[in-house]
């Protein structure tokens, strides 16, 4: 059990750290200055991964509370309202991204700024929630 519950843990962490560098990945790819087209073309070929990354943390959390007996701690709501936050910013982005005008350059830098703006919060919040769960701990 003590082996099934490091590994579950241990699985937790390491999609939390995939997540952190898909979103380095994404903020470099929006921070080089290629044309928009082919940025967003990468850009679409990243995007499923880092929901099949988030649905992992989700699934893995699940596991890690169920071993746990389901005890809710500070640093676990923390985890589960940042998740949500990133989750809904996300579909949010997306929506956004579907609609623009994809050749109009206001529109491109207005989407580069929003996305960059989207991805920087979400590292910090990862951050944060990494330090205040092993601080509390
Ligand atoms: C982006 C969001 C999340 C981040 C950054 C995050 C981060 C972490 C970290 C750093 C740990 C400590 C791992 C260790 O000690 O080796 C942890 C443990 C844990 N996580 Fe998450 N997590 C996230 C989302 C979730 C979600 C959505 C759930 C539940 C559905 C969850 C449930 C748990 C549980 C139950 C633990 C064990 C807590 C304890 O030992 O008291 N996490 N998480």
């Amino acid at each position: 059990m003590e082996e099934f519950i490091t590994l579950s843990m241990q699985l937790h962490l390491l999609f939390v750290i995939l997540l952190v560098v898909l979103i380095i990945i994404n903020l470099y790819l929006l921070k080089s200055d290629s044309v928009f087209i082919k940025l967003s073309r990468k850009l679409e070929l990243i995007a499923p991964q880092y929901y099949i990354v988030l649905s992992a943390i989700f699934f893995t959390g699940i596991i890690v509370m169920a071993v746990k007996k389901f005890a809710f701690s500070l640093s676990v709501w923390m985890m589960i309202l940042v998740w949500l936050f990133i989750l809904v910013k996300g579909i949010k982005k997306h929506k956004i991204y579907k609609k623009m005008e994809k050749r109009d350059e206001n529109s491109q830098v207005d989407y580069k700024k929003l996305a960059i703006k989207k991805y920087t919060i979400d590292a910090i919040l990862i951050i944060v929630t990494i330090i205040f769960t092993y601080g509390v701990h």
